[in-house]
């Protein structure tokens, strides 16, 4: 089959912009700070950065190789690179695509919900127990449903006038929101207490491997890792963008912006007397406590609420956009589809497929973590292994842009070698754990 010229993005910004945008997201605010709240405060914190230098950003640098290389989406790039025998795992990162997506899309229905409650009516003090309404049944379809269409009208738009365009203009807008909004907290009273249980670092509280779990899950679910959506966006890419630097580049914003998310939210829980809600954080955290925070603050509340739900849409929008992509590509450079064919078609697939999570946030929970410790955390595995021992001269195709740099060989020995030890470690915890999350859902 010949291969159509591939569109590629119109600037570095353009590419920037979107891979920030893919990593920048509900997983930043909504999972961040529930993670961290549930893992005890700072010293998860400290562990996430961590991971996200160790781990983390060598297997971005390793997917933007692959995918720029290859200049194909992931099934056939894995193929080109690793032969036949890859084909099952470009497969369970496109089955990873469709999963996060399908429960991803609900949540940012909730958030769609909420900003609309807080444009219109403003919160009153109830809404912290309407939670589950608001987040379960038809309502929580719909609105996922209308999040899902926007995903695909702009996926459907291509990479120049689709994905970069919406990135170029939202990316910005993100950032000056929660910059605007962490400043704004600063001034609230219980900030100070709220930074303290946010900042100081009691690490007796991350000696166990559960945390260590939970923090590179984070890592890699903000990092968009372990499923090939930064791979599809750096096919996109021509061999003269400098790799190793747009891989610090989208981890420092990526990290960034996760800690000024937490600059705002813990000092909003604190400044409301909200802390007991933190200790029994669930993945409703942030659509419970907050909202009775902004409720709690008068008019001021409202501003405030609409800007926070509007930072939570943005980042929500342009990473759903990375996950359909992933889908997409992959069904364009598989089956032959048009752009618009196949995002309308899987587009329609993945809502229907993200029923069982509008209508139960249990089931969601569960599927979130089959989605980051299985798929995410075992893709990562394989990608390292893959770059690391199978792809033949990764290196010479990090040198394209790059020249100059010597390091390298440490990037490679460090996937072949220490990324798959810590990963499989990792591992022991994360399958047992995730197959006790199954069974108790199966027995409630
Ligand atoms: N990185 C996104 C977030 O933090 O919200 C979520 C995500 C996007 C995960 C794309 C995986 C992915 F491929």
């Amino acid at each position: 089959m010949s291969i159509k010229p591939r569109e590629h993005w119109s600037s570095r910004t353009g590419f920037v912009m979107a891979a920030v945008g893919s990593a920048v997201g509900l997983g930043n605010m909504w999972r961040f700070s529930y993670l961290t709240a549930e893992n005890g405060g700072a010293a998860f914190v400290v562990l996430y950065l961590v991971v996200t230098l160790l781990v983390g950003l060598p297997i971005l640098l390793a997917e933007l190789v692959v995918g720029r290389g290859s200049q194909r989406s992931p099934i056939r790039a894995l193929v080109h690179f690793g032969g036949r025998a890859w084909t099952p795992l470009g497969f369970v990162f496109v089955a990873a695509g469709f999963l996060i997506l399908s429960y991803y899309s609900v949540i940012a229905g909730w958030t769609l919900r909420y900003a609309g409650i807080v444009l219109f009516s403003g919160f009153d003090a109830t809404i912290a127990d309407r939670f589950e309404d608001v987040a379960s049944g038809w309502d929580a379809f719909a609105f996922h449903l209308l999040f899902m269409a926007v995903t695909v009208a702009i996926v459907a738009g291509g990479i120049k006038s689709g994905i970069e365009r919406s990135a170029i203009v939202l990316i910005p807008a993100l950032v000056l929101i929660v910059c605007g909004l962490a400043l704004y907290a600063a001034t609230l009273d219980g900030a100070t207490q709220g930074y303290a249980y946010y900042l100081d670092t009691d690490f007796s509280k991350i000696r166990s491997l559960r945390v260590l779990k939970d923090a590179t899950g984070q890592a890699f679910f903000s990092l968009s890792l372990g499923m090939g959506a930064m791979l599809t966006y750096a096919s996109y890419l021509g061999r003269d963008h400098h790799l190793p630097n747009e891989s610090v580049v989208i981890a420092s914003a990526d990290m960034a912006i996760a800690f000024i998310a937490g600059l705002v939210v813990f000092p909003l829980i604190f400044a409301l007397g909200l802390s007991d809600e933190v200790g029994g954080s669930t993945v409703g955290a942030l659509f419970i406590t907050l909202p009775h925070a902004f409720a709690g603050m008068g008019a001021i509340g409202r501003v405030v609420g609409i800007l926070f739900f509007a930072a939570l849409i943005v980042g929500a929008l342009t990473s759903a956009i990375s996950l359909l992509e992933v889908v997409v590509a992959s069904a364009i450079d598989g089956l032959g589809w048009s752009r618009h064919r196949a995002a309308w078609v899987m587009g329609i697939a993945i809502a229907v497929l993200g029923a069982p999570s509008a209508w139960s946030t249990e089931v969601l929970g569960v599927i979130d973590q089959i989605a980051n410790n299985l798929f995410l955390l075992g893709g990562g595995l394989a990608l390292a292994l893959f770059v690391g021992w199978v792809m033949k001269d990764p290196i010479a195709e990090v040198r394209a842009g790059a020249e100059g740099i010597r390091w390298f060989f440490l990037w490679r020995t460090f996937l072949r070698f220490a990324v798959p030890v810590g990963l499989g470690f990792v591992l022991l915890q994360a399958v047992p754990d995730t197959w006790n999350a199954v069974v108790k859902l199966f027995e409630s």
